[in-house]
């Protein structure tokens, strides 16, 4: 299904990697982005256990810096990223070291840090959600927004499962809040302002874990999934 090795988004900028992941007795596929940073090392967002091949073809692209938890739930791979780049910092929402003992943090996501280390970044929370605790990074050199499970989107690349569940979840070739995150909006307002600081922002693609990287009028996709769970 999918080929684990990274590819190229943005010419020597932007590489991603797939692999799959089960949830909820579905195949999803799960994205590891790779972003080369003004002074040359690569950030890792969403990092996965790293195969040998994949470290290898890693090496080549230069030396991590960053490895990225991006919200509570997308820090399984990322001890085991951290052993292969013991000197690369590990931010994350603190909310996720309550679920892994196992995951340590160098830099709290929400702490300015990390931004002011990343200037090339708008480091964007997801507020209202404290089910997730995501954090959105927007890249501003290639005006490519990361995010991890703010939204989902199925297509004809996933896995059979999934492309059955998304069809019935409607999730099936169009962007929508992942269903089990519809119920779990805490608070609409906080979470509207965190869409209109997105929409603030010239967004030319969308790098989300779940689901193929959308370039055709992302920002409004977006807004039209978070729309319909009433935050706008
Ligand atoms: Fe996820």
């Amino acid at each position: 299904m999918q080929s684990h090795m990274l590819t190229e988004i943005v010419g020597g900028r932007i590489w991603a990697s797939e692999r799959p992941v089960l949830f909820s007795g579905v195949r999803l596929r799960a994205r590891t982005s790779v972003v080369r940073l003004d002074d040359g090392r690569l950030l890792l967002h969403s990092p996965a256990p790293p195969s040998e091949a994949w470290l290898t073809q890693l090496a080549a692209l230069g030396e991590v810096s960053w490895l990225v938890v991006p919200n509570c739930f997308h820090h399984l791979g990322t001890p085991a990223a951290s052993a292969a780049f013991p000197a690369a910092k590990i931010v994350a929402p603190r909310s996720a070291a309550a679920k892994n003992p196992a995951l340590r943090i160098d830099v709290d996501i929400h702490d300015s840090t990390f931004a002011d280390a990343v200037p090339e970044f708008a480091v964007i929370p997801l507020e209202g959600v404290p089910f997730l605790d995501e954090t959105l990074l927007y890249h501003r050199p290639t005006e490519t927004l990361f995010g991890a499970d703010m939204v989902l989107r199925a297509d004809e690349h996933d896995h059979w499962s999934w492309r059955f569940a998304a069809r019935i979840t409607g999730c099936y070739q169009r962007v929508r809040v992942p269903p089990d995150v519809k119920k779990k909006v805490a608070d609409r307002a906080a979470a509207s302002r965190s869409l209109q600081a997105l929409q603030a922002l010239p967004i030319k693609r969308l790098v989300i874990c779940h689901g193929s990287v959308l370039e055709e009028a992302p920002l409004a996709q977006l807004v039209e999934a978070w729309r319909m769970v009433g935050v706008e």
